[in-house]
């Protein structure tokens, strides 16, 4: 154990924190009755005290119900919770992971070769080793002209990263080839894409950390019968050739069949893979050069959270403002708002890293918490959403904070419609805090309803590799906070075990010891 890790272990639980206590009674006192219209017409330099550059992303926290007094308590409930210790461990690659016994070393996959980090040099050589060996049968695959389809099958952490990403950079694209992703046990999915698919000219990507994931094993297994079906009949084709693994577990991706593999290793958590292996749909897209900026951009951001003064440290105030929102406002989601159609996938990718990291409820020695944890995040893009929801947000009767995410450069030559994007983007959060006084009732809008605005230069490779590292860290941080293991996800094995022994049922209609209702939906469901 490090000092840092040594550090951490003792700090106090951060409900037991003086800062925690102040924190209640600033809320009491100034918190509930806060108004954002108020603070700017008391502060003329409150867009500038309340905004935050970091690499690649700058943020506007300033229509959020924070003032200074506020964000001195929660820098000193960062403190008095260790935060900076804990931070210092996980880079250290000390196993903050302690319910599995594991590190946490996602930000290694994005260091530069070459950088002094005695301990982990064997593992970063190990990285640099595979990213090449990635990289390398990526720019194969971009030159094969008789590869035209790409399926990346996977689901979780082993889809969500890569298909947000492909999405998010479709402008970067220059492999000329179709990327598909099929991630549902549900066989409609791949069966309608097998249908597009020619077996000779598609590649199969099997993505797994575990290659044991029941959905995605078997639509695996779907795809190769397939595979073999089509192609039996012909001249062999070799299946080795068109199945990649990309997986922690060599043996189970060998014994399937595959030969090419790229691994990674137990300390990449589902969630954080996307820097792995489990990138190289990403890779196949915008290719190396692409990926190598995509990393460094990640990287760009690990430095900024490593060093930057607790202050001004997006990620730290980013989740700082969660544990102000959750635990003394009450506001229990959050909405995402990617103004840009390519982040159509971004709110997804967020509701697994936020909700999979920090949706715990107890904390690491297995206490109950008496706090609340994650929020939950949901969204789409605008403008869309504002013709679905946006209603609820300026004038149902909760309040959810907006987080709305927008790119100064479009990358397409339509007169008119980026101002007209980004507009709509800087109207929604000023009427969220201005609201409207009308006739009264229907008409009104009560406004003060807060939103952080992020705001990128241009969705490139770099930038949004330091806009996923920033959700990464400030996810982090506020679970530290929470004093919470945001690296496992034990809630997810119960329905898993529970699958399993439901879907013989199915087939033998034996409903003993199940509860009455799940009896019902299951003889109801036989019936067809
Ligand atoms: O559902 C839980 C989970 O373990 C996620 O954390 C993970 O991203 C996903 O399943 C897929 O796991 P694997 O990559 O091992 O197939």
């Amino acid at each position: 154990m490090t000092a840092q890790t040594a550090e951490w272990a003792h700090r106090p639980r951060c409900d037991q924190t003086a800062a925690w206590a102040m924190l209640g009674q600033h809320f009491r006192q100034d918190g509930a009755a806060f108004d954002l219209r108020q603070a700017f017409t008391d502060d003329a330099r409150r867009f500038e005290r309340l905004s935050q550059p970091a690499p690649h992303v700058f943020a506007d926290l300033s229509k959020n119900r924070i003032d200074a007094a506020t964000e001195a308590l929660l820098l000193q409930l960062a403190r008095e919770c260790r935060v900076e210790a804990h931070r210092d461990a996980m880079f250290a690659g000390e196993p903050i992971n302690a319910t599995e016994g594991r590190a946490v070393l996602h930000t290694l996959l994005r260091a530069p070769r070459g950088a002094q980090d005695g301990a982990l040099a064997a593992e970063r050589a190990e990285v640099h080793a595979t990213l090449d060996a990635m990289l390398a049968f990526a720019e194969t695959l971009r030159a094969d002209p008789h590869i035209t389809d790409v399926v990346n099958i996977g689901i979780g952490g082993s889809d969500l990263g890569p298909q947000m990403a492909v999405l998010a950079l479709d402008a970067f694209a220059g492999s000329g080839k179709r990327l598909h992703f099929v991630s549902n046990v549900d066989g409609h999915e791949l069966a309608a894409k097998l249908k597009q698919l020619q077996p000779r000219s598609t590649v199969f990507l099997i993505a797994s950390k575990t290659f044991t994931t029941i959905e995605t094993m078997t639509n695996a297994l779907s795809a190769k019968r397939w595979f073999e079906a089509q192609t039996g009949a012909e001249a062999p084709v070799d299946i080795a050739r068109h199945f990649i693994g990309l997986t922690t577990n060599v043996a189970a991706a060998r014994a399937f069949g595959i030969s090419t593999t790229f691994g990674f290793w137990d300390w990449v958590g589902g969630r954080y893979s996307v820097w792995s292996a489990i990138g190289l749909p990403l890779a196949v897209t915008i290719g190396a050069e692409g990926f190598r900026a995509f990393l460094a951009g990640a990287h760009a951001m690990d430095e900024h959270f490593r060093t930057a003064p607790l202050e001004s440290n997006l990620p730290v105030r980013l989740g700082l403002l969660d544990v102000w929102y959750r635990n003394f406002h009450g506001f229990s989601s959050r909405c995402i708002a990617p103004y840009h159609s390519a982040l159509r996938r971004y709110p997804a990718y967020l509701q697994q890293l936020e909700m999979e990291s920090n949706g715990k409820r107890v904390d690491l020695s297995g206490q109950a918490l008496g706090y609340g944890t994650s929020p939950v995040l949901w969204g789409e893009p605008g403008t869309n959403g504002q013709h679905a929801y946006f209603q609820m947000l300026h004038q149902g009767t909760d309040v959810v904070p907006v987080e709305f995410v927008a790119v100064k450069k479009a990358r397409h030559d339509l007169a008119g419609h980026h101002p007209m994007l980004l507009a709509n983007a800087l109207a929604q959060a000023q009427a969220l805090m201005q609201g409207k006084v009308d006739q009264g009732g229907q008409k009104d809008f009560p406004g003060n309803r807060p939103s952080t605005f992020l705001l990128l230069d241009d969705l490139t490779p770099a930038s949004l590799g330091a806009l996923i590292a920033l959700q990464e860290h400030r996810v982090f941080v506020s679970g530290s906070l929470w004093g919470i293991n945001s690296f496992d996800q034990w809630g997810v094995e119960l329905g898993k075990v529970l699958a399993k022994d439901i879907e013989p049922r199915l087939a033998s209609g034996d409903t003993n010891g199940l509860d009455a209702s799940t009896a019902g939906l299951l003889g109801r469901i036989r019936t067809i």
